[in-house]
């Protein structure tokens, strides 16, 4: 593909987030694309985490019924990026719900992406075989490129197709965002009378954008959200507005020690590396906000540390995430248990299988 075609492609797949408009939850899933966490208001959210504790409460039971809720159902998997956590979460509760996942053998890149067939192409071919789609994508507006087509496909064939995104470029990763919610309700009765920090790459954190617009759209009584990053890696001013329009507090600062013995919630995050045009802006701010055993220490005792992982130096060396991860503060993997039960919950009410 020569530059100027690449180019012209996410050119074309940025246009449809203004071609595109995803539906508002207004407390029914069924059949709906999931792809922003704009969709959700209050009563969708606390639809959505009741049945996600009801379903953690029948795993921990055995309930043989659960494989009942999405028994003959398929889920796709089309993930054209990196992915551990979101990938096997997402396979792992169609599982747990008794459904069943269908991949290209051998990831997409030999599907015939490697032909050279364009997304919306691919996109159709799955929507045919599935009920549900998961996508991730380098580029923004991908999700919104697949609802776009899956909309026009499912009005011609017999079983319709809803997208879920695992995440749009440094866009948004709206499921991240409702298991990092759930988590920070589940274990600090959240986020309402809260101080929660998010710290490292504000900019490029597609988990950051979607999180901090879903504590706005809580409708967050009380909740000042601090914003700790290097001045090069800031919150988009789009994300900036939108959580100061919905009435959270906003702390914009480079330096943790400003507001770090206030924090009630500090949810640590990687620099994405891979969404820099040149090494070396990475490489002046790579070291920035390193958490060590020591720094946790310095923030208060009731403090809970999150992140979305993968980790890398952010988080210090293998001998210091063996510390952290000792300390009960630490709630990263909480955090990522969390997100197949909330990913069963979505699926199955997107199926209409639980209200
Ligand atoms: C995140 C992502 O992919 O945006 N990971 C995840 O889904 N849990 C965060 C990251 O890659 O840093």
């Amino acid at each position: 593909m020569s530059d100027s075609s690449i180019n012209m492609t996410v050119r074309q797949t940025e246009q449809f987030l203004h071609l595109y408009k995803p539906p508002a939850i207004d407390g029914n899933f069924k059949g709906k694309h999931i792809i922003s966490v704009e969709q959700f208001h209050r009563q969708d959210l606390d639809m959505i985490y009741a049945v996600t504790k009801d379903l953690r409460q029948r795993i921990i039971n055995h309930d043989p019924s659960l494989v009942k809720l999405a028994e003959g159902r398929l889920m796709a998997s089309l993930f054209f990026e990196a992915s551990t956590r979101t990938d096997m979460s997402f396979q792992a509760a169609m599982r747990r719900l008794g459904g069943s996942v269908v991949t290209a053998s051998n990831g997409v890149q030999f599907s015939s992406v490697y032909k050279g067939e364009n997304l919306a192409d691919t996109v159709r071919a799955a929507g045919c075989y599935a009920d549900i789609m998961v996508i991730r994508h380098p580029q923004i507006g991908s999700s919104y490129e697949a609802a776009y087509y899956l909309d026009r496909l499912n009005e011609r064939i017999t079983i319709p197709t809803a997208v879920i995104s695992g995440g749009d470029g440094a866009g948004e990763h709206p499921t991240q965002a409702l298991l990092d919610l759930f988590t920070i309700a589940d274990l600090k009765n959240g986020p309402d009378n809260l101080t929660i920090t998010l710290v490292g790459d504000l900019l490029y954190g597609r988990t950051v954008h979607s999180l901090a617009k879903l504590i706005g759209l809580w409708g967050a009584q009380n909740t000042t959200l601090c914003l700790v990053s290097p001045p090069s890696l800031r919150i988009p001013d789009t994300v900036l507005d939108f959580i100061v329009k919905h009435g959270v507090k906003v702390h914009e600062t480079n330096d943790l020690y400003e507001v770090l013995n206030q924090t009630d919630v500090l949810y640590w995050t990687r620099i994405q590396e891979e969404r820099f045009a040149r090494k070396a802006d990475y490489e002046a701010i790579s070291d920035n906000f390193i958490m060590t055993p020591a720094l946790l220490n310095q923030a208060p005792r009731d403090v809970i540390l999150m992140h979305p992982l993968p980790r890398k130096h952010e988080m210090g060396t293998p001998h210091d995430h063996d510390i952290l991860d000792k300390n009960p503060r630490s709630v990263y993997f909480q955090q990522m248990e969390n997100g197949m039960f909330v990913r069963m919950a979505l699926m199955a009410m997107v199926l209409g299988a639980a209200v």
